[in-house]
């Protein structure tokens, strides 16, 4: 699996020691609050920004907003490698993914843990990447909600009968244990954050939830 640790854990005020403690981490995850979607503020395109002039890593970005279809065009331009937005908020998902795929990136849609992953079903072909949350999305280091294994089995057959190309990624409360479960079911990325930056060792740490 990719292992993509979340930004939202790491200590802002040392972001040039944060970065090079996860610089064998081949992805970035760049978790974006907007107060309204979900209840938290973090930061916006501005701290892509400051994160992409550090580092060179792949950057995989959450929008956790409620308009994504009138902000995703500033996280490309502030060098987002894959937009993932939410299903919950966008009325036309298929056009959306369209549009941000046009301006060069890869795509991603993301379903909170009450949404049937049935709804996804007309995207699927076209996806690049479809982002299970296995927490309430909202903050880091809450208890990882086992429903998610039941919809990643689901869009693995899927992905597997039908040869569809998207990647699987799941997001929150990731540790050893869950890693091992969500591998088991079809995963491909697993997005840690509160498990990782409380260690030290994160470059070791990392290898090893990429082979659990
Ligand atoms: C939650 C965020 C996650 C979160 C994961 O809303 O999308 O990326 O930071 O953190 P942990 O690994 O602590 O659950
Ligand atoms: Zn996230």
């Amino acid at each position: 699996m990719i292992c993509s640790p979340s930004f939202l854990s790491c200590d802002f005020h040392h972001l040039e020691s944060e970065i090079r403690s996860i610089s064998e981490a081949k992805w970035l995850h760049f978790d974006v609050m907007d107060g309204k979607f979900v209840i938290n503020t973090t930061y916006n395109y501005e701290m892509l920004e400051t994160i992409g002039s550090l580092s060179d890593q792949f950057f995989d970005c959450h929008l956790m907003i409620e308009d994504p279809r009138d902000q995703y065009q500033k996280y490309i331009q502030a060098g987002a490698d894959l937009v993932t937005f939410h299903l919950e908020a966008e009325s036309n998902p298929l056009d959306l993914l369209r549009r941000i795929q046009k301006s060069g990136v890869k795509a991603g849609i993301s379903i909170k843990p009450d949404t049937d992953v049935q709804l996804l079903y007309p995207v699927l072909s076209e996806v690049d990447l479809i982002l299970i949350m296995s927490v309430e999305p909202g903050k880091g280091g809450q208890k990882f909600l086992a429903n998610a294994l039941d919809k990643i089995s689901y869009l693995n057959d899927q992905r597997t009968k039908n040869h569809y190309r998207y990647l699987i990624e799941v997001d929150g409360g990731i540790n050893f244990d869950t890693a091992a479960l969500v591998k088991n079911v079809g995963c491909d990325v697993i997005v840690v954050g509160s498990f990782l930056f409380r260690q030290t060792n994160r470059n070791q740490l990392i290898k090893e939830l990429e082979h659990v």
